[in-house]
């Protein structure tokens, strides 16, 4: 990052600006009656008209309030960043199941990055108006109100969230890793949306949360409110978080649920 780099303060007032509008737009659509469900990667992963208007929306509000920005969304995708620019990471609707449903734990995540490290970013639950906020080195709030994480030292102890991929083999795989590691922790939580998921574990709601197969605009707003709540965020065997691996835990317990995930190649499989 350089001297031009923008203020993360200032991006995030842009993101909790944009998110709010988002968020209303998807609860609005919802009230209405869910339309235009389509299915992508799998015929249980779906996408409907709400995700795509919430992503175009925010790539219009983005593109009027940043001009000089790129967007990478779940839904269109997008480029790549020059050197220094911000780029926006977008989940329209984190959640989109729970969505589909009318189960309120679903959000919009946006998370603002230089040089793919996030600096600025917003989740905010649509059903509930629930927002969690961090900018890097700024600490995370939720609805204002600075975070605490857990501070469990026991992982038999420990309330752990994850969450199951589209693909049926990678859940297969998924459900193996999750039958040993159950007897290992105090129990398991499977709430849907791995935005809210990384923003739960950030409050201290559960312990630690993992998941494989996730996307950047899964994580890259909910990996900085829990980085900056005091959570340690980062893949297996020292490797960042990216789509082998996503855990979020107190310090204390990173290391060794970490190690437990490796013995069960919990980042292996399809
Ligand atoms: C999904 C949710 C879910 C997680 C999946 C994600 P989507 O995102 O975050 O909790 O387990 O891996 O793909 O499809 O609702 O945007």
């Amino acid at each position: 990052m350089t001297d031009t780099t923008p203020d993360p303060a200032q991006l995030l007032a842009i993101a909790v600006t944009v998110a709010r509008e988002a968020a209303d737009t998807a609860r609005s659509m919802r009230a209405e009656g869910v339309s235009g469900v389509t299915t992508k990667s799998t015929a249980t992963d779906v996408v409907t008209a709400a995700d795509r208007a919430v992503e175009r929306q925010v790539v219009a509000a983005l593109a009027a309030l940043r001009p000089g920005d790129t967007v990478l969304g779940e839904e269109y995708g997008g480029s790549g960043a020059p050197e220094g620019s911000v780029r926006w990471v977008l989940d329209p609707i984190d959640g989109t199941v729970n969505y589909l449903y009318g189960l309120p734990q679903y959000a919009v995540s946006l998370a603002a990055e230089v040089d793919g490290v996030a600096v600025a970013a917003v989740v905010r639950n649509a059903a509930t108006g629930d927002e969690w906020t961090a900018t890097r080195g700024g600490g995370a709030r939720r609805n204002g109100r600075p975070l605490r994480a857990s501070a469990q030292t026991d992982l038999s102890q420990a309330l752990v969230a994850t969450g199951f991929g589209y693909d049926a083999k990678r859940r297969a795989h998924q459900a193996e890793v999750l039958t040993r590691l159950i007897t290992r922790v105090r129990d398991i939580r499977r709430f849907g949306a791995a935005a809210l998921d990384l923003c739960l574990t950030a409050e201290g709601a559960v312990d630690a949360y993992f998941e494989k197969g996730l996307n950047a605009w899964d994580h890259a707003a909910g990996g900085l409110v829990a980085t900056e709540a005091g959570l340690v965020v980062g893949g297996l065997d020292g490797r960042p978080a990216g789509p082998d691996m996503v855990v979020a835990a107190p310090p204390a317990l990173f290391g060794p649920l970490t190690d437990l995930l490796a013995e069960f190649d919990a980042a292996g499989g399809p």
